[in-house]
């Protein structure tokens, strides 16, 4: 079991992810700019999945960090600057999941912005640049994820340049039933898994579905 810390884990994407991660065996602490905003999600998903192996925790965005083993960064691109500034020390030598996505949505259709770096995820590594930074979830919606009487079906995308934090990513997919787990290889590959999420959030706005993705004919060691 290891104690993960999602910052910025009272929005949608992060209270998706802490079910799943708690669903799958972990320990999970809310991670929120407000101390009280964070007990309240906590509370939410206690009474919510009562199945947790553990109970959900709740606290500051710095505190959840600094408690935890590994963190999970679920914030919007554009606090991603001022966040990951505060946690950084904390941070240090622990896995940190990034799934950030910088989409914008025009009203010609869904689109990326542009970061101060090649890719969200590679701007997070600039920000953070003593911790083990592993890429993944990019592609899989809140929606999917806070439905966890459907099992999560397709594929988790995971790029990373340190192998033992994509190992554990690729553990802790493996716990997930249903979902595997592709190793996209090294994180500026992000960049291209970004766009993906981009083409799927296209196709949800034309078509009305709650698309995900999965790739066909992987060789075995490819995925788990
Ligand atoms: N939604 C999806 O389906 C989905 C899918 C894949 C990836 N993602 C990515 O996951 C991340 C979170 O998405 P989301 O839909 O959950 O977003 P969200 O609900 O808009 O934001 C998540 C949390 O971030 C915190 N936050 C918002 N503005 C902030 C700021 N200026 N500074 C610091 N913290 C701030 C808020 O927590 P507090 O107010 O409690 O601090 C909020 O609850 C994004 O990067 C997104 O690209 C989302």
């Amino acid at each position: 079991m290891a104690k993960i810390a999602l910052l910025g884990g009272t929005g949608h994407e992060g209270r998706g992810l802490a079910l799943r991660f708690a669903l799958a065996g972990e320990q999970v602490i809310v991670g929120s700019r407000s101390a009280e905003r964070a007990a309240g999600t906590a509370r939410a998903l206690n009474q919510r999945c009562p199945a947790a192996a553990y109970p959900f925790l709740g606290a500051t965005n710095a505190a959840a960090a600094e408690q935890a083993d590994a963190a999970c960064v679920c914030i919007p691109a554009a606090a991603l600057q001022e966040t990951l500034a505060e946690v950084r020390a904390s941070l240090l030598g622990k896995t940190v999941i990034e799934v950030v996505n910088p989409i914008v949505r025009t009203a010609a259709g869904f689109g990326l912005f542009p970061v101060a770096a090649p890719s969200a995820a590679e701007l997070v590594a600039a920000l953070l640049p003593d911790s083990e930074l592993v890429s993944a979830f990019k592609t899989i919606g809140a929606r999917h994820l806070l439905d966890t009487a459907d099992p999560l079906r397709g594929d988790a995308l995971v790029s990373g340049d340190s192998a033992p934090a994509k190992r554990f990513v690729l553990d802790l997919v493996a716990r997930m039933p249903h979902l595997r787990a592709v190793d996209c290889g090294p994180l500026p590959n992000a960049r291209h898994i970004e766009a993906m999420t981009t083409l799927l959030l296209e196709l949800n706005r034309l078509h009305g579905g709650t698309t995900s993705v999965r790739i066909l004919d992987l060789p075995e060691h490819a995925h788990r």
